[in-house]
């Protein structure tokens, strides 16, 4: 008899996703691999074959989560055959611990490592566990399958890694020293997702500006160039770029907001505190002066420009004038969203054993101060935004018949009436509401109150 071609048997997976960008990523792409082995995606573990749990090390709550959600997946495996995964940068940090405390997890697979997810499998059919927090001298991008694209916002991994060492951060220990994509390799992979119908490409690292890829002449170029480069690309309407590092900001890439009309007028552009005394022992490497300076370029540039930070309040040390230096500088900035967290000693980092740690209570205090404050920022700019034209992405449908939701150019949600087919197309439109979580839009030309650009709201 011939042998017949052996298609694999259709299983399931769940992937949840905590933390960045980068892991919303990474999941994507880990199910492009197990896609081969017959794996297709769904949205609850009830009736997964498989669970991979993709985590987050950067604050304290996060990895307690995992061994919570682990907890909860337990009876479920006890009913029938699942595989459990542990990935992403708990898997990287806390391997083996996660081996000893969770004997029913199958599978420890570092940021790093996942492309051999199809190898760990095969030793779990074998009956044994696999671990593989490896920082491989092959990079995982080289073994990927092509990314495949859903709907119109594309991401785009181009940079990992951090070298910064903020004394805070976990990332330069769980993701490894920086590597920056070669930018064929990047622009091969923007031409593949913009012939599967994105039009928004929002590049990721974990400090995305510090990027220095090599083109195929051999020479080194950075964010700047690399977005001029894929702004020429057809069909590609929209570039963004997450996360920044103001040590980064160098001229190109501010000069890239001045002359690229996709890159988009919204900017994630982590301060963390806005006192020179902590920023210092915060080992940032720039002051509150120089984020400032950095800020008023970009506007200078581009005066729609709209901002979102990370504020960390409570680290060792920080005195009440110190707490007041960071609600004065996001005064001035003038935010259109931003996180912020309070300080959590994470093992092994500088910060975690420094004298001077701030009470609970006081750091309570102060994220309540500043979360109220930067809601308020939130609302006056989405506020700001009604009467405002501007296009949008129209990514989906909306909760309402006949609604659409999409993606205003300063990342806000946008709903408007229009037909599902253009889903994936950009729409100008005329905000003319302003709804809990979103704004409500007409097509431009439809609208009967005043239009003009969006500008900048300080
Ligand atoms: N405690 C609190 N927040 C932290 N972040 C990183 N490490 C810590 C920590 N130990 C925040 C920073 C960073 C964001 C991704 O998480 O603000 O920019
Ligand atoms: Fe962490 Fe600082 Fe690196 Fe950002 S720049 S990943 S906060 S060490």
């Amino acid at each position: 008899m011939l042998p017949t071609k052996m298609t694999p048997k259709a299983k399931k997976v769940f992937i949840r996703t905590y933390g960045c960008q980068m892991n919303v990523y990474d999941s994507n792409r880990m199910a492009d691999v197990l896609a081969p082995l017959g794996y297709s995606t769904t949205d609850t573990p009830d009736d997964a074959d498989m669970v991979i749990l993709n985590t987050c090390h950067i604050r304290e709550k996060a990895s307690e989560k995992v061994f919570s959600d682990l907890g909860r997946l337990r009876p479920l495996k006890r009913e029938r055959d699942m595989i459990i995964a542990v990935a992403g940068c708990v898997a990287q940090a806390e391997g083996a611990e996660i081996m000893a405390r969770a004997p029913f997890v199958d599978i420890v697979v570092g940021s790093q490592a996942y492309h051999r997810l199809p190898q760990m499998l095969e030793e779990v059919k074998n009956k044994r566990r696999a671990i593989d927090t490896d920082f491989p001298i092959e990079t995982k991008f080289d073994l990927l399958p092509a990314p495949r694209q859903e709907g119109p916002a594309a991401f785009l991994s181009i940079q990992e890694g951090c070298d910064k060492f903020c004394t805070f951060c976990v990332v330069p220990y769980t993701r490894g020293a920086e590597y920056s994509r070669p930018v064929d390799a990047i622009l091969k992979e923007a031409r593949d997702l913009v012939a599967q119908g994105a039009r928004e490409i929002t590049l990721l690292g974990q400090n995305v500006n510090a990027y220095h890829g090599v083109t195929a002449d051999g020479s080194v170029i950075g964010l700047g160039a690399l977005i001029r480069v894929l702004a020429e690309i057809d069909g590609l309407a929209r570039i963004r770029y997450m996360t920044s590092h103001p040590r980064d900001m160098d001229a190109h890439l501010m000069e890239a907001h001045r002359d690229v009309p996709q890159l988009m007028p919204f900017l994630h552009l982590p301060v963390q505190s806005g006192s020179d005394r902590i920023l210092k022992a915060m080992n940032r490497g720039h002051t509150r002066g120089d984020y400032l300076r950095i800020v008023e370029t970009l506007r200078g540039y581009r005066p729609d420009l709209a901002l979102s930070s990370d504020f960390i309040v409570g680290f060792p040390g920080e005195s009440d004038a110190d707490f007041a230096d960071t609600m004065a500088l996001a005064e001035q900035v003038g935010y259109a969203q931003c996180f912020t967290f309070k300080y959590s000693p994470r093992p092994g980092t500088p910060a975690s054993t420094m004298d001077d740690q701030v009470p609970e209570d006081v750091k309570t205090t102060r994220l309540l101060a500043l979360q109220d404050l930067i809601a308020r920022q939130q609302r006056a700019f989405n506020a700001a935004s009604v009467g405002c034209s501007f296009d949008v992405l129209l990514t989906g449908t909306g909760r309402n018949a006949g609604q659409l939701v999409g993606k205003s150019p300063y990342l806000q949600a946008v709903h408007v009436n229009a037909d599902p087919s253009l889903i994936g197309s950009i729409m100008p439109v005329t905000v003319v509401s302003l709804e809990t979580n979103s704004l409500g839009a007409v097509p431009a030309g439809t609208a009967q109150i005043d239009t003009g650009r969006a500008v900048a709201r300080r």
